[in-house]
């Protein structure tokens, strides 16, 4: 089966998805979650579930992000994976480092791409006016929160939202929606998923 590697920054809720997902039939396996946050509590979680993690943390290369990036390249490298899930991963990818990984990387962003790349996507849904909100799984390049969608989910947008309701009601079709495409994916199907 496919070997997967998930990198995360946080709780690493979508990480605990994936890596449940992954049981039985499915095409692939997580063989290693790693963090740029040594205190991530995903890590925990991941080895709770007795997945390999590792943590390299970017604060000790102080802005050197090749730098940083080499040290969290070898620890992937020793996991040998086919895959990469970016779940929850905060900092930003070298141009090099995609490209090596280029259509064998993925990542959720929480809004309905090629809306509000970047950063705080529910507040600035609620300040375009928007009925809708979501969530986006794409391969990542080297264009950030760009590359092909391979799904997406919608959630309303109700009155009275703020950033942290509409956050939750999101998070919940990211649970859904990225284990429905990594099953997709590491069987080889590239085209886009819709939910609900
Ligand atoms: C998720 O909402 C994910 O879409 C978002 O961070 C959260 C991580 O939650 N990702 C980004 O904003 C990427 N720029 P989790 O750690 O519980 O999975």
């Amino acid at each position: 089966s496919k070997r997967v590697a998930i990198l995360i920054s946080g709780g690493g809720s979508n990480m605990v998805k994936l890596a449940q997902s992954m049981a039985g039939d499915h095409p692939a396996r997580p063989v290693l979650v790693a963090s740029n946050d040594p205190k991530a509590g995903g890590l925990d979680r991941a080895a709770e579930m007795g997945i390999s993690t590792a943590a390299v943390d970017h604060r000790a290369f102080k802005g050197d992000r090749p730098a940083f990036e080499a040290a969290l390249s070898a620890k992937i490298a020793a996991a040998n994976p086919d895959i990469i899930c970016l779940a929850g991963f905060m900092r930003v990818l070298t141009e090099g480092f995609v490209r090596h990984w280029e259509g064998r990387m993925i990542n959720i962003h929480p809004s309905l791409l090629p809306l509000y790349k970047g950063l705080h996507t529910h507040q600035r849904a609620l300040d375009a006016g928007d009925q809708e909100a979501g969530c986006t799984v794409h391969e990542v390049t080297a264009a950030l929160d760009d590359g092909p969608i391979l799904g997406q989910a919608r959630v309303p947008i109700i009155a009275g939202d703020t950033a942290e309701t509409l956050a939750a009601r999101v998070l919940v079709q990211e649970h859904a929606l990225y284990p429905a495409v990594l099953r997709r994916f590491a069987a080889g199907e590239r085209a886009p998923v819709y939910l609900p």
